[in-house]
């Protein structure tokens, strides 16, 4: 199994328990959830390359940083899209491209419906988002699309993983470093995480 970083910040272990709740309502699943991704991109975005930048205070001229190269966030429709709406503002300058990968219920094979990608993949820094890694098919997939578009510098991003997940995205993409704030411990026979959460897309949006 590849190896995680798993963030056990307290913080995040603290939100992360509000969204496995089962009675936490979507409002509160929502902030929890954002905040839990803003903890978790301060890990995924640590090793970010910075340039250096001559900046002039009130005072004097001093050296300061500037990213790079440019930073695309890439969420996984639709439950993505509450990590991205919290890591946004972070990087409010990042360019957000859009994957659209539902998950066939009967099979749980990943089924691409929609990408929308920018053209500076390939010198850019991308964090693909996706709350949860199960079988871990559709961020094999969107991952895989990334690549043949250009990108070399993958990041993925999710709340909850299981080792079939972790398993399966190291096999196929051992350069890809995978953030997460847990390794649960399995997936039942409906390909769900368990503990988990649930549904992440349902209860972040209210389905
Ligand atoms: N997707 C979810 O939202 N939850 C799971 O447990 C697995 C996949």
């Amino acid at each position: 199994m590849a190896s995680p970083v798993v963030v056990t910040h307290p913080l995040a272990q603290i939100h992360l328990t509000a969204i496995r709740q089962t009675n936490t309502p979507s409002a509160q699943f929502r902030w929890h959830l954002q905040r839990l991704a803003e903890i978790l991109f301060m890990e995924a975005s640590r090793s970010l390359e910075t340039a250096a930048v001559r900046v002039q205070t009130p005072l004097a001229e001093t050296d300061g940083a500037a990213f790079a190269r440019p930073i695309v966030l890439v969420p996984i429709l639709r439950a993505g899209l509450g990590l991205q709406e919290a890591i946004l503002p972070l990087v409010p300058d990042a360019t957000v491209a859009h994957v659209g990968i539902a998950r066939d219920e009967e099979t749980a094979l990943p089924m691409p419906y929609y990408a929308k990608l920018p053209s500076i993949l390939a010198e850019a820094d991308v964090f693909l988002l996706d709350p949860m890694l199960a079988t871990g098919g559709s961020a094999c997939a969107a991952a895989a699309q990334l690549k043949a578009a250009g990108a070399s510098r993958i990041t993925l991003v999710c709340v909850v993983s299981c080792p079939t997940g972790l398993e399966a995205f190291g096999t196929q993409h051992p350069d890809v470093p995978v953030v997460t704030a847990a390794v649960d411990e399995r997936l039942n026979d409906k390909c769900y995480i368990v503990p988990g959460l649930g549904d992440a897309g349902d209860r972040c949006f209210g389905t």
